[in-house]
């Protein structure tokens, strides 16, 4: 037996027990007369001590030879603890040792293994699973498991059966790329890996599954960021005989058990917001609805003067962030910079500043006089002491401009509180999206989805506008799940292909076999996918999915530990039939 506790456990009521402990050398104090060990694991620290008087002499040198994350196993009793330590939760006792056995020795790690760690993020990417020992990266492990635990426990409850799809599938479009295999055994061809199950949830609906869902690796070969990775986790989710209503009712139930189970905190029923006013309001599909700032559209009060830069825009649209005034002038300066920054790309900034006394100054007034200003504030919602900063241009740009602001400046403002929840549905999503530079319509969410009943005609005269039965749920500002109402009959399918150009060959070819099943009593059906890694990050008071995942790619999407990809050799090459080209 390599144990009989672990190294959380033990208490002071079980001073005067023998136990037998494994685990790594934390640290070792050597005194002389006296050795003290840390031993780790998993779920805590327990103190060793070895002393003259009471360790045998072959076992105190023993002792001073074990170093840092050496493997060891101890046999000893218990006892009280001369100084205690309130910081741990075994910091009432210790382990007087009288065997130690070393089960296996270990090279000095390339970082410390402390929560505040010496170790840059290359460095732990590479000795990844040195970094697992470390609390922060361990507890974001466990946190993950019980997130998981929690949504089977609940979705079970509601009759959800999980089924398994398969990974060598054809292409599944999400808007990403694909990763391909090829295929040894037929020459030329290649699988694709799923983006997501998408057709064969709906294939499982026709299949009579009625309400299926999966813990789910997606694979999409797209640029990385902080909440994206190449290989993803989705609980991916499809209901049939719903509407969109019973959809949204089940997964709120699902994120209100989450917050509740996983984060203690009790969430109101979650607000809903047309797709359209979060981009007029927030100029984003994923608004931090955490703090306010809503967007201000000053068109009516700011054109039609003198200045021509508002004159000849689309949009012109303010936000009032509260006790900007306080900004310098060197400040306001910087902060223009920053909307000027190829990231953001705006061509400049207006501000005006709310003084305490009710009056404006504002960088334009010579166009603008006081009565303009309280204009500007009052559709921007400022009061005084606030900083109205107003942007202008083509709708589209100028939102996504204004939007990257809000955020940035809710950052420095202290305004995204990781313990504060602000679930939100976003409905009513635009079925089709222009593709600027090729001006083709693509689905936004995907082709599968279908239009809002009643607007399928619109498809032929204006195509932008019809909206789609599509959802997607926001969580402080961060996309975490979407879905729609799916097409479920064959005709409705295929012309929503021939609306996305595909050709009826084209059409089959690809997505013959759904098509196919829907002339076999397809259900009505809809669903959603939540992404885990981002929802688990989000409860988890973060953003970076990557410290939630055990082995994540770096952003070349490399994994720099095991040094994948790589290439593979000439023979393996030939069997698949590769050339590969220099
Ligand atoms: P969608 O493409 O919106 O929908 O994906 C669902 C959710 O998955 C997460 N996500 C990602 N997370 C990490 N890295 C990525 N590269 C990544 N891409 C997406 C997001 C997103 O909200 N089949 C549809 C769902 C449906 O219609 O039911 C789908 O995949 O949190």
């Amino acid at each position: 037996m390599y144990r009989s506790h672990n190294n959380g456990s033990l208490r002071a009521s079980d001073i005067n027990t023998e136990v037998t402990l494994s685990g790594w050398v934390q640290k070792s104090r050597d005194k002389g007369f006296m050795i003290w060990v840390d031993l780790r694991d998993r779920y805590g620290i327990t103190q060793l001590i070895f002393d003259e008087e009471r360790t045998s002499k072959d076992i105190m040198e023993q002792a001073r030879t074990l170093g840092r994350e050496f493997v060891i196993q101890v046999k000893g009793a218990v006892i009280e603890r001369a100084s205690k330590n309130p910081n741990i939760p075994t910091g009432d006792i210790e382990i007087l040792v009288s065997e130690l056995t070393v089960l296996n020795e270990a090279l000095t790690p390339p970082f410390t293994i402390e929560d505040e760690t010496d170790g840059g993020e290359d460095v732990r990417m590479k000795y990844r699973y040195l970094d697992i020992r470390r609390n922060p990266v361990k507890d974001s492990l466990i946190f993950r498991h019980k997130v998981a635990m929690e949504v089977r426990k609940y979705l079970s409850n509601e009759d959800f059966i999980e089924v398994e799809t398969p990974y060598l599938i054809k292409s599944t479009p999400e808007g990403a790329r694909d990763f391909v295999v090829p295929s040894r055994m037929n020459e030329g061809q290649f699988y694709a890996l799923p983006q997501s199950p998408q057709t064969f949830k709906q294939l499982l609906m026709v299949g009579g599954m009625d309400k299926y869902f999966q813990i789910v690796k997606c694979f999409r070969d797209e640029d990385l960021r902080a909440d994206r990775q190449p290989e993803f986790t989705q609980i991916d989710c499809e209901m049939a005989f719903v509407e969109q209503e019973d959809i949204l009712n089940i997964f709120e139930g699902l994120t209100r058990h989450l917050l509740k189970e996983v984060n203690g905190v009790d969430v109101e029923k979650f607000p809903r917001m047309l797709y359209d006013d979060a981009m007029r309001l927030y100029g984003n599909d994923k608004p931090d609805i955490r703090f306010g700032m809503e967007f201000g559209e000053l068109n009516e009060v700011a054109q039609h003067k003198d200045f021509k830069v508002f004159n000849s825009a689309e949009l012109v649209v303010g936000i009032a962030v509260p006790g900007g005034n306080s900004h310098t002038r060197k400040e306001i300066d910087k902060l223009i910079d920053w909307v000027k920054r190829p990231q953001v790309g705006a061509l400049g900034m207006v501000y005006a500043r709310c003084n305490d006394d009710g009056s404006y100054k504002s960088s334009v007034d010579k166009f603008y006089d006081q009565e303009d200003l309280a204009k500007w504030a009052e559709v921007t919602g400022a009061k005084p002491g606030d900083l109205i900063c107003v942007l202008s241009g083509d709708t589209n740009k100028v939102r996504a401009q204004l939007s990257a602001l809000r955020m940035e400046l809710a950052e420095r403002l202290g305004l995204r509180d990781p313990k504060v929840f602000a679930p939100l549905w976003v409905i009513d999503f635009p079925l089709l999206e222009l593709d600027e530079e090729t001006g083709h319509y693509h689905a936004m969410h995907h082709p599968f989805t279908s239009p809002k009943p009643g607007q399928i005609e619109l498809l032929a005269t204006d195509p932008g506008a019809v909206k789609a039965n599509a959802y997607d749920l926001v969580l402080n500002g961060n996309e975490i799940g979407g879905g729609s109402i799916r097409i479920h009959d064959k005709k409705t399918q295929a012309l929503m292909f021939d609306y996305l150009g595909f050709t009826p060959e084209e059409a089959k070819a690809q997505f013959g076999f759904l098509m196919d099943a829907f002339q076999y009593g397809a259900p009505p059906h809809g669903g959603l996918a939540f992404g885990l890694d981002r929802l688990v990050a989000i409860l988890g008071g973060q953003e970076t999915i990557r410290d939630f995942i055990a082995f994540p790619k770096n952003n070349s999407g490399r994994d720099v530990m095991i040094d994948a990809p790589a290439a593979i050799d000439e023979d393996q090459l030939k069997e698949l039939h590769l050339k590969v080209h220099a």
